[in-house]
């Protein structure tokens, strides 16, 4: 029997949770997620399929984070597959990496914590490359904007964009409160934006993501005009409009899912051509000669590391490059030799870590990036410089 709790029904189950009938932790993660349905009028909750949990990195949720997080892991265990967004380095060479000891020890610890609570420590922004790639329609709680976007809007799934906390109660509990994107009626469009340029590299999408997440703030474009676009272009395009914006789903005519099941009449246009393409490169740029190159923001897939093998077979880069992938990715690139070719073209692939979570900024002062997500965050958070430009002209 169904009962009422303040505005939303719970079921027994969900009941007894909050009762504390399944311990403290499961009781303080439900009134959680309770309060959140309540603020935002959910009817119920629902069962999530999958969790990605952000907050990883210690840079970003320092001491008081860890604390949390040994805490709640001294009782809680996942109850659905759950993944984790990046870390502060690469788990296995921060060494290699030139991370300092003392915050690869906390880093670790972050990582033990999530470990006890059955965590899969698949550090990654792009889980669905990485073994967890929900399905058309299916509801997940995912934390990290990119990979909420990508889930949103290539696949279909549906999730709002969580917070930290509001994913790790979603793990604990199985359960997602019932309101925005999760709800058809709060998937359409609100933009219409006519695409009137070629994009030809993946920065080119990054570039044009970046410019509408800027003009549209949280709100939903539909793309029409792009006339192919690769997952890897996709990606790009979401991250930036999440970044510079809180764009959590877009459409794209003719190639996302539900491109073609909302309605567009009436809606307000912006062009995107050639000149807004120029004005969103010169604004992502701001430095001169680049320390360091790195790629993989969101995290490489295994046909960009193929591409930049591909790109410098048989000569050195100019420059250092670091990829930055998941842990899966790598492995990959390691069994069919992609590693071995990249490092022989003078870079290095990290995993469970990206360029903007872990302390560049005692490693390097200007970052060349292909990524419109990365060239945003990389000025405030890892005081760099950064030139924005795309793979080829990176790698010359
Ligand atoms: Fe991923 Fe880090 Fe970019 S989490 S989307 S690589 S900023």
């Amino acid at each position: 029997m169904a009962c009422i709790i303040a505005t939303m029904y719970l079921t027994k189950e969900q009941e007894a949770m909050l009762d504390g009938e399944h311990g403290s932790i499961i009781a303080r993660m439900m009134r959680l997620l309770v309060r959140l349905g309540d603020i935002y009028n959910a009817e119920k909750m629902i069962k999530v399929a999958s969790v990605q949990v952000a907050g990883v990195s210690y840079k970003s949720i320092g001491d008081p984070g860890l604390e949390f997080l040994q805490d709640i892991a001294k009782e809680a265990r996942v109850r659905v597959l759950t993944f984790l967004n990046p870390a502060g380095m690469d788990l296995e060479k921060w060494k290699e990496m030139g991370i300092d000891e003392s915050f690869a020890k906390k880093q670790l610890a972050i990582i033990e914590a999530f470990r006890k609570m059955c965590i899969i420590i698949s550090a990654t922004c792009t889980p669905y490359l990485a073994g967890n790639l929900p399905h058309y329609k299916q509801h997940i709680a995912w934390s990290e904007s990119s990979a909420v976007s990508f889930a949103n809007s290539v696949i279909g799934a549906r999730t709002n964009r969580e917070g930290g906390p509001s994913a790790l109660a979603a793990a604990i509990t199985g359960f997602t409160p019932y309101y925005g994107l999760h709800l058809d009626e709060n998937r359409q469009p609100d933009y219409v934006i006519e695409v009137k340029t070629e994009l030809k590299h993946n920065s080119d999408f990054a570039a044009m993501g970046y410019y509408i997440g800027k003009a549209i703030k949280n709100k939903i474009p539909y793309f029409k005009g792009i006339k192919e676009a690769d997952t890897d272009q996709l990606k790009a395009l979401g991250a930036a409009a999440a970044a510079s914006g809180a764009v959590a789903l877009y459409h794209v005519d003719g190639i996302t899912p539900e491109s073609d099941k909302v309605g567009i009449d009436g809606l307000e246009k912006i062009e995107f051509g050639k000149d807004e393409l120029k004005e969103t490169y010169e604004m992502l740029n701001n430095g001169e000669e680049p320390d360091i190159v790195i790629f993989g923001c969101p995290h490489a897939s295994i046909a960009e590391i193929f591409k930049i093998a591909k790109i410098l077979e048989g000569r050195k880069a100019k420059r250092p490059f670091w990829i930055v992938t998941s842990r899966a990715t790598k492995e990959m690139a390691r069994k069919i030799g992609l590693e071995e070719a990249i490092e022989k073209a003078g870079g290095k692939i990290y995993a469970d870590t990206c360029m903007v979570v872990s302390p560049i900024e005692n490693l390097f002062k200007t970052t060349g990036v292909n990524s419109a997500k990365a060239a945003h965050y990389l000025p405030g958070f890892c005081k760099q410089k950064v030139v924005f430009n795309n793979m080829e002209a990176l790698l010359k």
